[in-house]
């Protein structure tokens, strides 16, 4: 199980960033808090560019379509940026899968291995779910609040809340193999440095990157869609960000919201 301390050292985490010219000058102020409802919430209502809110617990904690997310104070992070984008990009449903691939490298840079993400920005570990991001936006288009949930350590309990397969990194690394501090700054580095650059996006070198963590690629999944149960091979992504799934008549069709029921993994991770 890594140590873990209930509260952050945002000090360490500040020393950290300031090593860092090019991101200590994007960052705005960190924002940390004991107990708050959701770190998105506060960020979406107080945020300027560039800041960051951290919460050692969440009363509200948001999920994906209109999902809650469980934020017991255990050592978990629950993680918002504000991010203001210079340029209303045309790649824009690709920001989410962006911050997937940023969290997956924190996560190998940080040690863990056997992870990847979930199209469209689940991060699993297996078949088990180790964290969510939640993108939400603010009334001036170009504001984006950027929230990550990790579990660090959950308890049985906790698990028992949920009614899918999650997992928490103290299950599946090392005691004292890394810190919250450690993960929280790789997250914000990988993040400032690939937004930064997202507006010059190459779709052929994202796509690389994408492959590397897709866990889906090369599944049979069986899915519900306007109603329907249809099932199919998952062949990637297209250029908007939509899954591409080749079904049985070879026919390929990119999906932009799906609900997996069933999977039969390519056994890749
Ligand atoms: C999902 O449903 O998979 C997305 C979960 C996102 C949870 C994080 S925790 C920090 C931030 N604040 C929130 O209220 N939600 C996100």
């Amino acid at each position: 199980m890594p140590t873990m301390n209930n509260t952050l050292d945002i000090k360490e985490l500040k020393t950290r960033i300031a090593q860092q010219p090019l991101l200590s000058s994007q960052l705005g102020e960190i924002h940390y808090f004991q107990n708050i409802d959701s770190t998105n919430k506060w960020l979406l209502e107080n945020g300027n560019c560039g800041d960051i809110c951290l919460s050692e617990m969440q009363q509200s904690g948001r999920g994906r379509r209109g999902n809650s997310w469980l934020s017991p104070q255990s050592g978990n992070i629950y993680f918002s940026l504000c991010y203001c984008l210079d340029k209303v990009s045309t790649n824009r449903s690709l920001i989410g899968l962006v911050v997937g691939i940023c969290v997956a490298e924190a996560l190998q840079l940080i040690g863990l291995q056997g992870h990847g993400v979930k199209w469209p920005n689940d991060i699993f570990w297996k078949n088990k779910k180790l964290g969510g991001i939640l993108i939400e936006t603010s009334n001036q288009s170009k504001k984006l609040i950027i929230g990550i949930g990790l579990n660090v350590k959950l308890s049985k309990e906790h698990q028992a809340e949920v009614d899918q397969e999650i997992t928490s990194l103290d299950k599946v690394m090392e005691s004292g193999s890394f810190t919250r501090e450690q993960l929280i700054y790789q997250i914000i580095d990988r993040l400032f440095n690939r937004l930064h650059n997202f507006s010059t996006l190459n779709f052929a070198d994202f796509i690389v990157s994408w492959k590397k963590w897709d866990v889906l690629l090369g599944d049979i999944i069986q899915f519900k869609h306007k109603g329907s149960l249809i099932s199919g091979k998952v062949t990637g992504i297209d250029k908007h960000g939509r899954i591409s799934v080749e079904h049985k008549n070879e026919e390929t069709v990119h999906y932009s919201s799906i609900d997996i029921i069933k999977k039969k993994c390519a056994g890749k991770r």
